[in-house]
């Protein structure tokens, strides 16, 4: 392994920083080594405004964790409320821009205060209640936010599910979540296209008799089915509360016990089944909020932009709960980062003056492939602080990040966490953590990490292992949705008493953390994690699919890409046209961005003699066009070197 070249603090980032210096770090990570427990209950203190304060910190009952017991804390009033009597009343909460040409809005946290309010109201006029479970599938507009802020107000459990999730795919997670009621939208905008959301929600609830209200926000004024005594336009639903005086303002925030259930998302696990990853109020808020203090060094005057879409979880971390929690001003966009042309996002910088700016390594890869000209033609002098996150950052893509957005003058700050996290855990705190590119660097204050073998025991520093986690911090999931077991055991049970992540590290002498990727069968593609079971089960519902094992394959732009082996049904087949017609099911059933790369066609997969498909050989295969591995458990030779030998021809 060659010497990575380093990154200190410039003096002038440090000297004005929020943590300025290494040593400044690392007292306050050995105070919170110390004494964790102390270390979270001070800044629950400090950070969060409670209707009663906690009386205990930590319970742990492995793997369950409860987090400021005995406290009542709201994480709407957290947002906003509190905001409007802190000095930001009139301070932009969101700056908001669409996709098409000229559609921008400003909102105020005041704005916002009355936004959230109206539309709690009309969700208890709809009959929801505290714990009621409601789906939201919009576009990126401040009313998605605006719509989980307003179940978090009542302390209704809300799942956003991402806007690129097919009707399949939404239907599953509003069954799983018994949901009440689904807030989505007509459409929203995406490279210049409508994508109609509407029609997939109809679509969804087909034959669902749970869900009794779909309440529809008019964004692009196309139309729509509306059915009756069923759906109910947003603004209607709004104005039936307000001339009802049970429902009319002020819509009071309730006063939630510190482990109410904020949010269900769901992710992909090994299985074919998302996992409902459940997070909860006041731990989760303390650590997204503090992560935007250290990690985004957040001053009074930033303006943050987090590109992520809020379907996944940077968004509801980063767009929503931890920066209006910490007061700062978001910007949100609706479109895609090439439309109309590939300098959108730098457009946006200059636009809205984005002093700290947060997006993905395929988006950078994908924006470097364009040319610097895109960039050059913008004023990014605004920029102060840049991330990533999502997927390993390559050095060259984090060279140019640094060097052509940045100037050299900003800190690249890679930061590593999931979805089960909550929160940012390992990554450079930029005004005293020097940067090494790939890196994610340092565990975060509060976060203990380890590189552990098999057997749970620590390997040397700069050997390979599995990154796992010690003691609980408070914005860790507390469960899967109705299936404690599975968290137990998916998590908790590999190394006992410690966090099992799925990702593989290594440990450089310095301490940093240089993360490898997964170990387990779950991709990344653009950063979107997926798994191979999920994409397998949508290719054996077609009909002239025999069998399917996927794989991912490393990929320039996306870093990973689906590849799909596929044994057919007999039967007489165009494999071309099959071939695209077994993606566009793939993006039917999932989403777009589970459409596979590459789809082939194969007579036998490589199975062991137990049945199971080999599919290390397979990832062989896409990665290195050869087979080295054991494979003396093979049913069958003679299907791997047909695999090998039909990439020879390709
Ligand atoms: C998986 C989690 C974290 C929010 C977005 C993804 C990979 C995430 C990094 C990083 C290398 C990273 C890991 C992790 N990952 N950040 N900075 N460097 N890998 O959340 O969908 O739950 O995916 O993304 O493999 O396990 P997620």
């Amino acid at each position: 392994m060659s010497e990575s070249k380093t990154y200190p603090p410039s003096h002038a980032f440090a000297s004005r920083a929020n943590v300025s210096g290494m040593e400044a770090y690392r007292e306050m990570y050995a105070r919170a080594r110390h004494d964790p427990g102390r270390f979270w209950g001070d800044l629950a203190h400090s950070e969060l405004s409670w209707f009663t304060q906690p009386l205990k910190t930590l319970e742990w009952d492995p793997p369950f964790a409860k987090w400021f017991s005995g406290g009542r804390i709201n994480a709407c009033y957290n947002c906003v409320d509190r905001h409007l009597t802190d000095g930001r009343k009139a301070k932009p909460a969101i700056l908001w821009e669409g996709e098409p040409a000229g559609d921008q809005r400003s909102i105020t946290y005041e704005e916002l205060h009355h936004l959230v309010t109206r539309f709690a109201n009309a969700l208890r006029h709809l009959g929801l209640r505290v714990n009621d479970r409601v789906i939201i599938y919009m576009p990126m507009i401040p009313e998605l936010a605006v719509a989980m802020l307003a179940c978090a107000r009542l302390g209704i459990i809300h799942s956003v599910v991402f806007g690129g999730f097919s009707a399949e795919a939404l239907r599953a997670r509003i069954q799983d979540l018994d949901a009440r009621l689904v807030i989505t939208a007509d459409g929203g905008w995406r490279r210049g296209k409508e994508v109609r959301l509407k029609a997939a929600v109809d679509e969804a609830l087909e034959g669902l008799a749970h869900v009794r209200n779909v309440v529809v926000y008019r964004r692009t004024g196309s139309a729509i089915d509306m059915k009756n005594g069923r759906d109910i336009w947003w603004h209607d639903a709004e104005a039936a509360a307000a001339s009802t005086p049970a429902t009319t303002d002020p819509c009071e925030p309730a006063k939630l016990d510190a482990e109410h259930p904020l949010y269900v998302l769901y992710t992909s696990g090994t299985t074919g089944k998302p996992k409902g990853i459940l997070h909860t109020t006041a731990g989760y808020l303390l650590q997204t909020s503090m992560s935007m203090k250290w990690v985004f060094d957040l001053k009074e005057d930033d303006i943050f932009w987090c590109t992520a879409d809020i379907g996944w979880v940077t968004g509801h971390s980063y767009i929503v709960y931890g920066p209006l929690c910490a007061g700062a001003t978001v910007v949100m966009y609706e479109g895609a980062p090439d439309y109309p042309a590939y300098d959108r996002f730098w457009s946006i910088v200059e636009k809205y003056r984005v002093t700290i700016f947060y997006t993905s390594p395929t988006a950078i890869r994908a924006l470097i492939r364009q040319g610097n000209k895109w960039p050059e033609a913008h004023n990014l002098s605004t920029l102060r602080l840049l991330g990533s996150v999502g997927e390993p950052i390559n050095p060259a893509a984090w060279e140019w990040y640094y060097k052509v957005i940045g100037k050299e003058r900003c800190p690249v700050v890679d930061t590593w966490w999931q979805t089960e996290t909550g929160a940012i855990m390992i990554a450079p705190i930029p005004g005293a953590v020097p940067q090494k590119p790939g890196s994610a660097t340092l565990p975060l204050p509060g976060i203990f990490p380890d590189v552990v073998d098999a057997r749970g025991e620590p390997v040397e520093d700069n050997k390979e292992g599995y990154l796992i986690i010690h003691w609980p911090w408070p914005s860790m999931a507390r469960t899967i949705w109705k299936d404690p077991e599975r968290f137990k055991e998916q998590y908790w049970s590999r190394v006992p008493g410690a966090y099992f992540t799925g990702d593989a590290a290594r440990r450089d002498s310095d301490g940093y953390y240089w993360i490898l990727g997964r170990v387990d069968d779950v991709m990344n593609v653009s950063g979107h994690r997926l798994s191979t079971m999920e994409v397998e089960s949508a290719l054996v519902h077609h009909p002239a699919v025999a069998e399917a094992a996927v794989v991912a394959k490393p990929h320039e732009i996306t870093g990973q890409a689906v590849c799909a082996f596929v044994t057919l049904k007999k039967g007489d087949y165009n494999t071309e046209q099959l071939r695209e017609e077994l993606r566009q099911w793939v993006a039917h059933e999932i989403g777009a961005f589970a459409r596979p790369e590459e789809i082939r066609f194969t007579e036998a997969l490589p199975k062991t003699r137990s049945g199971k498909i080999m599919r290390r050989l397979l990832r062989e295969i896409v990665t290195t066009h050869s087979v080295t591995g054991d494979i003396t458990t093979l049913e069958d030779m003679s299907v791997v070197s047909a695999l090998a030998a039909q990439h020879e021809e390709d």
